[in-house]
């Protein structure tokens, strides 16, 4: 080994935080989001091999048609590695269709299923302080919000969760973007509430911005505050005739190396012809959890 080479391999590893500002995915319409999600789940637990899921905003948006629920489609991917899976509804009669849901799985006496009714930024603490979710848990967590439900406080206590050294829980973030300055605006009178949202005042500097800035911002400081080294805005779009606007942004934040990568392969794998279970456990199997 040539002495150079020697030196430099004392120093410690510096796991630099990578750019943000690279899209990676083609479109992808607010039908294809649950599907999206539930396709990344089974190709993160391939690689892992086991998981938790939790689902902070987690009962239907809308009608329950199949494919459009998230926590639907997470729960029924298939093979079932994700053991333990905490869905949180703030309505009793919408958190009542999430019991109706887990009912019909076949596996719910096997896997951990858990149904928290209440405000999520409360109900975290719950689900953290559970025990379940162990340093080495595999975690993923959706922020499926309508609009600014969810409190910077709680983005800080899923990412500070995991002790240093382990991998954080992955976020995937809802951002309003297509409407956000109208939410904002309207809370000239309430002005905790997009306060506990951003976390501060700052919040008033996004009145006017573009939502791809916006967007930009928050990845920023996903990164930056919240430490997580791999952090990407995903436009999502409307669907019209390929014309449509971007309709809200989901912000992805993992401190694992392949996590965009499965996201990309995970919008291939909803807009493309989907490859086999065969070939993706050939391709993925090497890497480490
Ligand atoms: C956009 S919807 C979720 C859509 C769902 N993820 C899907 O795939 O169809 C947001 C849900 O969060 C609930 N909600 C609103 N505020 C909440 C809060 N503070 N804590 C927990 N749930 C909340 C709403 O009642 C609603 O059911």
């Amino acid at each position: 080994m040539a002495d150079d080479e020697n030196l430099f391999g004392e120093l410690p590893v510096q796991l630099t935080p990578q750019p943000i500002l690279e899209y990676g995915l083609g479109r992808v319409w607010t039908q294809h989001k649950a599907v999206l999600i539930a396709k990344y789940i089974y190709l993160f637990t391939i690689i892992t091999r086991h998981g938790a899921y939790i689902d902070g905003f987690a009962a239907p948006k809308e009608d329950l048609s199949a494919g459009s629920w998230a926590a639907k489609a997470v729960a029924e991917t298939e093979p079932r590695r994700l053991r333990e899976l905490f869905f949180c509804e703030l309505k009793p009669k919408r958190a009542a269709l999430i019991d109706e849901m887990i009912a019909e799985q076949p596996d719910r006496e096997k896997r951990h299923y858990e149904v928290l009714q209440g405000d999520f930024n409360v109900r975290v603490h719950d689900i953290l302080g559970s025990g379940l979710i162990r340093p080495k848990t595999a975690t993923f967590c959706l922020i499926d919000q309508f609009s600014i439900e969810c409190h910077w406080s709680t983005l800080q206590a899923l990412a500070d969760y995991k002790p240093a050294g382990e991998r954080k829980i992955e976020l995937f973030y809802f951002l309003a973007t297509g409407w956000l300055g109208r939410t904002l605006d309207a809370q000239k009178r309430n002005l905790d509430r997009p306060a506990l949202w951003w976390g501060d005042e700052g919040w008033q500097n996004l009145i006017g911005v573009n939502g791809d800035k916006v967007a930009i911002r928050m990845c920023q400081r996903f990164r930056d505050e919240l430490g997580y080294r791999f952090v990407k805005p995903y436009p999502i779009w409307e669907r019209d005739k390929g014309k449509g606007r971007v309709m809200f942004h989901m912000i992805h934040a993992s401190d694992h190396p392949a996590a965009h990568g499965l996201m990309q392969r995970a919008h291939r794998n909803v807009t493309q012809a989907p490859e086999t279970h065969e070939q993706l456990v050939m391709d993925l199997q090497h890497i480490e959890p």
